[in-house]
């Protein structure tokens, strides 16, 4: 659910109708419902009731600092994937104990102003990323709270480019491993052992992966008990995927996955951590972009946009599906026709949807992309010179400009000349 309606025949963000933000802050821009992130914020939150747990949002779905501060006021955590997601966390207000580790790929600086900056824990990834973790934190004579991230072998049944929990993935150590480098790592110094992580795809829109991967850690849990470990705090990672196509079945909802997450590991007294980014901030977003042109091809119309393939690339880099919607609510008799929408870029990939069926539109309409709060602002680029789109965030009748567009010359002025030309 969320809180882009129409209402009086034209879409609203809450109180706010969409035009209006349009008008003020030029198209195209993204625009950020506060009522949604909270109620999935708390979906979660209730859906863990009853154990002890923590929802550490993925920010890497959407790591504006007013999103993240959003959020934060409500009671996540945070999970981070670099020292620049990490700095962006603090600068929203969110104490390092609230800040969870993750990624393939930590370089000793990152994890040195990590820990002098406060971490709640690292997700090791690696044997050497453990022995730069314990070299460092003996620098520092400190002590490095860790879990391990296994990979369970389990297909996440997903996008090839976002499943990480097949044994052909760069993520984690091999579950069958694990014995062995959780003993490694209670021999080295500067760190503390105190539980799993795990993490197996993105966008999974059934349970039974889950299951599989958790029935797993449960197991692991005991055998690493077993073995002198204490195991305290199991991350389980995100991934429960959302509706983007309104006429599919929906998947499954934060409180069939938190039943789930009880029914497996709730026996094992565990603080239970969980890493949602997309069911968060997907569909708590919109990019809404104005029609330039209508141009009649040989066989289909063109809808070109002034949004492109640079503001919002999902469409390009996985064939994902954006509902896109017309913001002046199309009359009930009206027939649609299909329209092949792209964006201004000179190239076939700059397509975000092939004979979509809308209402007829015209030069100067807007339209909006659904679902576009996660993995869409955060993964934009100033490709063909196209300066990154302002964000806006909606609380009830109010709005306001969360990160400006750049004005040109803020772009170019970036780049320097040197000396010798
Ligand atoms: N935790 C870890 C360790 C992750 O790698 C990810 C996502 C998450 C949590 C959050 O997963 P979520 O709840 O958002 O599914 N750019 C792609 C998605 C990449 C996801 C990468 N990792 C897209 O636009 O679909």
């Amino acid at each position: 659910m969320d809180h882009f309606l129409y209402r009086d025949g034209v879409l609203h963000a809450e109180d706010v109708a969409v035009a209006e933000i349009a008008a003020a802050v030029g198209t195209p821009f993204y625009v950020y419902s506060t009522a949604t992130l909270l109620r999935h914020f708390k979906l979660f939150d209730e859906a863990l009731a009853g154990m002890d747990h923590m929802v550490c949002y993925a920010m890497k779905a959407n790591s504006n600092i007013a999103v993240l501060r959003t959020l934060a006021q409500a009671g996540a955590g945070m999970d981070v994937v670099s020292i620049g997601e990490y700095l962006r966390a603090k600068a929203a207000g969110v104490p390092g104990d609230h800040i969870v580790f993750s990624g393939v790929g930590k370089t000793a600086d990152e994890i040195r102003m990590a820990l002098q900056g406060g971490i709640r824990q690292f997700n090791v990834e690696s044997e050497p990323e453990m022995m730069v973790l314990s070299k460092v934190a003996q620098e520092l004579g400190t002590t490095a709270p860790i879990t391990i991230r296994v990979n369970p072998d389990v297909d996440a049944k997903t996008h090839a480019k976002i499943a990480t929990g097949k044994s052909e993935n760069k993520f984690g150590i091999p579950i069958a491993r694990a014995r062995e480098v959780y003993s490694m790592a209670a021999g080295l110094p500067g760190l503390e052992v105190i539980g799993i992580d795990v993490h197996i795809g993105s966008q999974l829109t059934d349970l039974a992966p889950f299951e599989q991967a958790y029935l797993k850690v449960a197991e692991l849990t005991e055998t690493l008990r077993a073995d002198g470990h204490t195991i305290n705090r199991l991350d389980l990672g995100g991934g429960l995927g959302i509706p983007y196509q309104h006429s599919n079945a929906a998947p499954p909802l934060p409180t069939d996955y938190g039943a789930l997450v009880k029914r497996t590991l709730g026996h094992l007294g565990c603080e239970i951590e969980i890493e949602p980014g997309r069911l968060i901030a997907g569909n708590a977003g919109l990019m809404v972009s104005k029609v330039i042109y209508v141009k009649s091809g040989e066989d289909r119309d063109f809808l070109i946009l002034d949004g492109a393939m640079n503001d919002l690339i999902r469409p390009a880099m996985y064939d994902a599906h954006h509902d896109i919607i017309a913001v002046n609510e199309p009359a009930p008799a009206i027939e649609y026709q299909p329209y092949d929408i792209v964006g201004p870029i000179c190239e076939s990939g700059d397509t975000f949807a092939k004979g979509r069926m809308m209402p007829p539109l015209v030069a100067g309409d807007l339209v909006a992309f659904r679902s576009a709060g996660a993995y869409g602002a955060v993964m934009s680029s100033e490709y063909n010179s196209r300066p990154l789109i302002p964000e806006v965030l909606v609380k009830d009748d109010q709005f306001a400009v969360i990160r400006s567009r750049p004005t040109f010359d803020e772009m170019i002025n970036r780049d320097t000349i040197p000396e010798w030309l």
